[in-house]
């Protein structure tokens, strides 16, 4: 059995949303899904359990994060990630190049590689497709990705066009790195930024190599909203029909289902858990800043709409005192509310897809979403 099936199930008879489901070798995931982050082999302040409790058939972690610590050889000893974390469920590896481009220092991008000194020590380190391959097959993900370059989308198109037939030449390296295909699916990562032709190409050439999933990256860095909508009217349609689409660090509510819309089936982002920690929660009236001074006496959850752990037991009042206070329960209580209410959203629209009605769907949630009046 190869290390991924996608089975697709009925596409939305008035958009392109597909609804699905994932096989890994750690259990099956409907699709479209959204994966909460846990960079550093946990998902911020919650347990595997809870995320279970939530439904979430599948989470992220970095290479490049378990790379530089604990180390991928400690993660290996220990069984691998699965077993190092305690998740039994689907998992996936970022490659580590996005991350190299965001966080790291002195970067040096050459055909081989990429060069750069880490944000931990300063240490100078090298990142080559075989080697992010590696460390993703000692990790043990069921997905893994190829190390890409993701250009900033302003880039100019003579930049990006060279960087896009590296990210698939180090594609083409990395698949042939790549030990165990049998039980790891490795995605190939479009790029190309706003130029719908390089976007082609690059889709043509990871296509041409057969992964068994492909992500769309360098989206959601920096650019609209409508000119992320525009590149994936135009990209996915790149992509066969019968492989997974993945839509790289994409998580606020209006993009899920915007990209939903136009046929992605998987989503990951920090946002739910990075604003909860700082006091801001996702509501189905819009985001909510629960630490804010007007809900010290608010005695209601934080979504009256919401039957998360979170909401079914703590008012607002306790939660932003928790807040105030640093008590690390606030924290729990909000990353709690906001991952379950992407994962719930997701559900939602997958019932919606399945009736052929995600276009009323949409129309519904922003008819309230971002009109939120305390
Ligand atoms: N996460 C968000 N965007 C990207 C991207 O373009 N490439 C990779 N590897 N990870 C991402
Ligand atoms: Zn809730």
């Amino acid at each position: 059995m190869p290390a991924l099936e996608y089975h697709l199930k009925h596409i939305d008879k008035h958009s392109g949303a597909r609804l699905g489901e994932i096989v890994t070798p750690h259990g099956t995931f409907p699709t479209p899904m959204f994966m909460p982050v846990g960079t550093q082999a946990t998902v911020k302040t919650l347990a595997p359990e809870e995320l279970k409790t939530m439904g979430a058939g599948v989470i992220l972690a970095n290479t490049y994060h378990l790379w530089l610590r604990p180390g991928e050889d400690i993660v290996e000893e220990a069984g691998g990630l699965h077993k190092f974390m305690n998740w039994d469920r689907g998992l996936l590896t970022d490659s580590g190049g996005f991350q190299v481009f965001s966080l790291a220092k002195n970067r040096d991008i050459t055909e081989e590689g990429v060069t750069f000194r880490n944000h931990l020590n300063g240490a100078k380190m090298f990142l080559s497709p075989e080697k992010a391959i590696g460390i993703e097959n000692a990790l043990g993900p069921d997905i893994m990705m190829s190390l890409d370059e993701c250009p900033p989308f302003f880039e100019s198109y003579d930049y990006v066009k060279a960087s896009v037939a590296r990210t698939s030449r180090w594609a083409e390296r990395g698949l042939k790195a790549h030990q165990h295909p049998d039980r790891q699916a490795l995605f190939g990562i479009v790029q190309g930024a706003g130029f719908r032709d390089l976007r082609a190409q690059s889709a043509k050439d990871l296509v041409s190599l057969d992964f068994p999933g492909y992500s769309i990256g360098g989206l959601s860095v920096g650019e609209s909203k409508q000119e992320m909508n525009h590149v994936l009217d135009f990209t996915v349609p790149m992509l066969p029909a019968n492989k997974p689409r993945y839509l790289m660090g994409v998580g606020s509510p209006d993009a899920l289902i915007d990209g939903v819309l136009r046929g992605i089936d998987m989503f990951d982002c920090v946002l739910p858990t990075r604003i909860a920690r700082k006091g801001t929660v996702m509501t189905s009236y819009g985001r909510l800043v629960v630490k804010n001074a007007q809900y010290a006496r608010d005695f209601t959850p934080l979504d009256d709409n919401c039957d998360c752990y979170t909401c079914r037991n703590y008012s607002r009042a306790y939660i932003r005192h928790l807040l105030k206070a640093n008590e690390s329960f606030g924290e729990r209580l909000t990353s709690y509310h906001n991952v379950y209410f992407l994962l719930h959203l997701m559900k939602q629209v997958r019932e919606a897809i399945a009736e052929d009605a995600l276009n009323d769907f949409r129309q519904d949630f922003f008819a309230r979403y971002g009109y939120f009046k305390p």
